[in-house]
């Protein structure tokens, strides 16, 4: 998928609230083997970094366009792999993830595989989005089952894998995780207008859609989607409640 750096960094502060709360779960220890499953452009995996002493940390994400923008921040300790998070392997004392794995399918089967991924006493520490129920993320499916767009999808939209935070904590406590702390959160973004929340998803949810529409069905669909948020939001500013699930857990001693 083709992911814009630029446009994802629109909306940095409100991403970085979040990505504060995960950091507040981290555990922090000395000499520790990181790893930072979608790391993006590496801001936060270097921020990692810098909270966790003599610590080595590898950013891995599957976006050549979000790693370029990495290639400045490579120091000792700090490393950047193309590498899909589903073939991640080896031993690591701390695995975290800022909204990357609600792109990977089957979390039954995720989350107990990166957790045998941890060394005894290892933590993961995950922060997901989990906003696919709000209005404005089920106009996108709701467009998909109508035509032209359904056709030109072939009856395709967009699932996402994310479950409930009771769900995530079983998985955790059945893979033999200890100290799990799971949590739903909500932040209450107040957005200038329409124009700003179709820039946020254009940057992330939208992305799978742009990716398998022809071209020339893209602004269809975008004038579609405007259409059906200004029925949604007739005022401005327009108040966006973005919903995230954070766990941490950590393997026994
Ligand atoms: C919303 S961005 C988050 C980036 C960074 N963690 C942050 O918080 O700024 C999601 C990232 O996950 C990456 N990603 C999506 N699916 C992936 C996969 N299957 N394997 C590796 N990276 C993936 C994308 O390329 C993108 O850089």
């Amino acid at each position: 998928m083709s992911w814009n750096p630029e446009l994802y960094h629109k909306f940095k502060k409100e991403r970085f609230e979040p990505f504060k709360d995960l950091m507040s779960l981290i555990v922090v220890r000395e000499g520790l083997r990181v790893l930072d499953l979608g790391c993006g452009t590496g801001e936060l995996t270097e921020m990692v970094l810098d909270m966790l002493p003599q610590s080595e940390v590898l950013g891995i994400d599957s976006s050549k366009e979000m790693l370029e923008k990495t290639s400045i921040k490579k120091r000792p300790g700090l490393n950047f792999e193309l590498c899909p998070i589903e073939k991640v392997s080896g031993g690591w004392d701390l695995i975290f993830s800022n909204a990357a794995i609600q792109w990977v399918s089957n979390h039954e089967q995720l989350i107990p595989g990166l957790v045998s991924l941890l060394k005894p006493g290892g933590q993961i520490a995950v922060q997901l989005p989990a906003n696919h129920k709000h209005a404005t993320q089920t106009i996108d499916s709701e467009l998909a089952r109508e035509e032209p767009f359904s056709s030109a999808l072939g009856g395709w939209s967009k699932e996402w894998p994310v479950l409930s935070i009771g769900e995530y904590a079983d998985l955790l406590y059945e893979s033999g995780a200890q100290d799990i702390n799971v949590f739903e959160k909500i932040y209450p973004h107040v957005l200038e207008n329409i124009e700003a929340v179709i820039d946020w998803l254009s940057g992330t949810a939208l992305l799978p859609y742009f990716e398998r529409l022809p071209q020339e069905l893209h602004e269809d669909f975008l004038n579609s989607y405007r259409e059906r948020l200004q029925d949604l939001y007739p005022e401005v500013p327009v108040f966006y409640p973005f919903q995230r699930i954070f766990f941490s857990a950590r393997m026994p001693q």
